[in-house]
C-alpha cells in the first residue's frame, strides 16, 4: 500500500497533513466509460443526471506538496510514500514559478499539490552545460528536475530552470471554491501556473474527445507528459467517492 520512494535522510522528513494520493489507470476508451459508470452508480445518479468532469494533462515530473500559512510559503515537501515525503522548502524557495507570496486573500491554511517540471529546451540546454563542465548528465526532462531540486546546496536549484503547475489541494482552513475548475481558477488568481489544456467535460464523448486534443498537441507542448488526468469537477461528489487504498475513486 505504499506508493513512490521512501523518504531519504539528507532533508528532514514531512508528515503531510493529508495523504499524497497516486492514480488509478486506464488504458482503453472501455476503461474511461467504466469510470464512469462506475461514479454513476456510486453517487446513485441516473444516465441523465447531470455529472461533470474535468480532463487535464499529467505532467511527467515530481509531485510537491507547498503549505502556505496567511499567504506566505512556509513549507514545501516531495511525495516521498504519500504518507511522508522529504522537506524541500529551501531549495523550491528558489524556484522562480512557486510563489513564495499569494496574490488577494488566500485560506490561512492553503496546502497546493502540482508537479514540478523541466521544460525540454532547459533540459536540453542544461545537459549541454553539464557536459562542458564535466558534469551529471540527465535521462530525461523528469530526472533533471528531479535532480535539481535534490541538491545539499539551494543556489544550485536557483540556477536551473523549473516550472511548476499547480493541480489539486491538500489541507486548506476554507474551501476555494465547489469545483475543481473552480479551484484551478483561483489558483490561477493567486499567481499559480495552471495547465491552459484543462478542460470542463460532461460526457465519455467528451473526455475521449479532451483526450484526442491532448495527444495532437503533445509533441509540440515543451514538456513531457504520460498521460491524461480525469477528474470528477464537484468537490462534494469528491469527498462522497472518497479512495480506495492509495487512489482516489473520483480520478483516473
Ligand atoms: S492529481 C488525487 N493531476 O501523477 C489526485 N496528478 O499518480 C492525485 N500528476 O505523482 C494527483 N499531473 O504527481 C494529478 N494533472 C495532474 C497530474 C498529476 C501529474 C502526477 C502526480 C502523482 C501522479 C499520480
Amino acid at each position: 500500500r505504499r506508493v513512490g520512494a521512501p523518504a531519504a535522510a539528507v532533508f528532514g522528513k514531512v508528515r503531510h497533513a493529508r495523504l499524497m494520493l497516486s492514480l488509478n489507470n486506464g488504458f482503453s476508451d472501455e476503461d474511461i466509460a467504466d469510470f464512469v459508470t462506475r461514479i454513476r452508480r456510486f453517487l446513485s445518479l441516473g444516465d441523465d443526471a447531470p455529472l461533470g468532469f474535468t480532463a487535464e494533462p499529467k505532467i511527467d515530473g515530481l509531485s510537491l506538496s507547498l503549505r502556505y500559512e496567511n499567504g506566505r510559503l512556509v513549507q514545501a515537501a516531495t511525495r516521498g510514500d504519500g504518507t511522508e515525503g522529504e522537506d524541500v522548502t529551501a531549495n523550491v524557495r528558489m524556484v522562480e514559478a512557486v510563489p513564495a507570496r499569494l496574490v488577494g486573500t488566500p485560506p490561512d491554511i492553503l496546502e497546493v499539490r502540482g508537479e514540478l517540471y523541466m521544460d525540454r529546451t532547459d533540459f536540453l540546454t542544461l545537459n549541454k552545460a553539464q557536459q562542458e563542465s564535466g558534469g551529471k548528465i540527465f535521462a530525461n526532462p523528469r530526472n533533471a528536475a528531479a535532480g535539481s531540486l535534490r541538491q545539499k546546496d539551494p543556489a544550485v536549484t536557483a540556477s536551473r530552470r523549473l516550472q511548476f503547475f499547480a493541480y489539486s489541494l491538500g489541507e486548506v482552513s476554507a474551501p476555494l471554491a465547489e469545483t475543481h475548475m473552480l479551484s484551478l481558477a483561483a489558483l490561477s488568481g493567486m499567481g499559480f501556473c495552471i495547465n491552459a489544456l484543462s478542460r470542463r467535460c460532461d460526457d465519455v464523448a467528451g473526455l475521449l474527445a479532451v483526450h484526442a486534443e491532448i495527444g495532437a498537441a503533445r509533441a509540440d507542448l515543451g514538456y513531457d507528459i504520460d498521460g491524461v488526468v480525469y477528474k470528477v469537477d464537484r468537490h462534494d461528489y469528491q469527498a462522497r467517492l472518497g479512495q480506495v487504498a492509495r487512489a482516489p475513486r473520483w480520478a483516473l
